[in-house]
């Protein structure tokens, strides 16, 4: 409706360094060497604003995961640094990290990882029952019931639909209270409908709980959900945008070189043949 596409290339996160989350800074990664090297990631320097939903979106290869795994202490960059709220991750070594990412970081793939034999109470606690840590119990209600799992506690992952699995993946991710959740794809391998219920409830948990979500997603119409998206090409922000809608992801999308407007296109689930020219 509105044809003012605002310029946000500019508009990094604005806040003290204090307000992100997460922060990267000048993070390079590269996979292999010589004629088979990758430059991964080229330089990103980007901060995730604390109680917020940030999606990432990009062409495929662009280096969405390897972004999110290095922002998470699962891989090491080559240069660079990331922190995890004031401390620089990228300096720990291997236990302080395990600890770091036990502690302070809460994860959701696109397959569920949930353990087959652990119901879905047992899977939603077993961080914390590794850790040790006692549950909060007032907590840990309200995380169940923000995930509509209450009368699905006892049954085990295959007695669970995919929707339900993978509200089980964040409930556990929330469990913990982290200072910052990772999704890659969370609603990749899921129908649209428990695909927009996961999206509600991971948007819930940032408006009512304060958590703070960054979440790598293909579909226009699941980045809608975040409150902001970062536009990754070629290992490289290049873009973002505030309070997306999913005709705005799209437009911007199309801008990019083929798989990003191919996968845009396959998104959309419908050709646009008017007003696509909105520049
Ligand atoms: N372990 C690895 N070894 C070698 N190359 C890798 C490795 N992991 C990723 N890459 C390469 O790094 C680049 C970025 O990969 P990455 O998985 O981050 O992309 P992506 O944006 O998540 O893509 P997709 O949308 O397909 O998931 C790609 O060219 C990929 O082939
Ligand atoms: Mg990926």
């Amino acid at each position: 409706m509105t044809n003012t596409v605002p310029s946000n290339a500019d508009a990094h996160p604005a806040p003290g360094a204090g307000d992100f989350a997460a922060r990267a800074s000048a993070v390079a990664k590269v996979y292999g060497r010589g004629d088979a090297q990758v430059v991964a990631l080229d330089g990103v320097t980007v901060g995730i604003p604390r109680g917020r939903f940030t999606a990432i979106m990009g062409p495929s290869g662009s280096g969405k995961s390897t972004l999110m795994h290095c922002m998470a202490g699962l891989d090491s960059v080559d240069s660079g640094q990331v922190f995890i709220g004031d401390t620089e991750l990228t300096r720990l070594k291997d236990k302080q990290l395990t600890r770091l990412r036990r502690d302070k970081i809460g994860f959701v793939f696109q397959a569920f990882n949930l353990v087959p034999t652990l119901t879905a109470l047992e899977n939603i606690t077993l961080p914390m029952d590794i850790a040790g840590r006692k549950h909060d119990k007032e907590w840990l209600d309200t995380v169940v019931d923000t995930v509509g799992l209450r009368s699905r506690l006892k049954h085990r992952p295959t007695e669970l639909s995919g929707g339900q699995q993978q509200r089980v993946a964040c409930a556990r991710a929330l469990a913990s209270r982290p200072e910052i959740i990772f999704a890659d794809e969370p609603t990749g391998n899921l129908d649209s409908r428990s695909g927009a219920e996961v999206l509600g409830f991971l948007r819930d948990s940032v408006r009512g709980m304060g958590q703070t979500i960054v979440m790598v997603t293909h579909d226009p119409s699941a980045a809608a959900y975040a409150d902001q998206v970062l536009f990754l090409t070629d290992g490289q922000i290049v873009d973002t945008m505030q309070g997306p809608t999913a005709e705005r992801v799209l437009e911007r999308m199309k801008g990019f070189d083929r798989p990003a407007a191919d996968t845009a296109r396959t998104a959309a689930g419908g050709g646009s043949t008017s007003g696509a020219a909105a520049r």
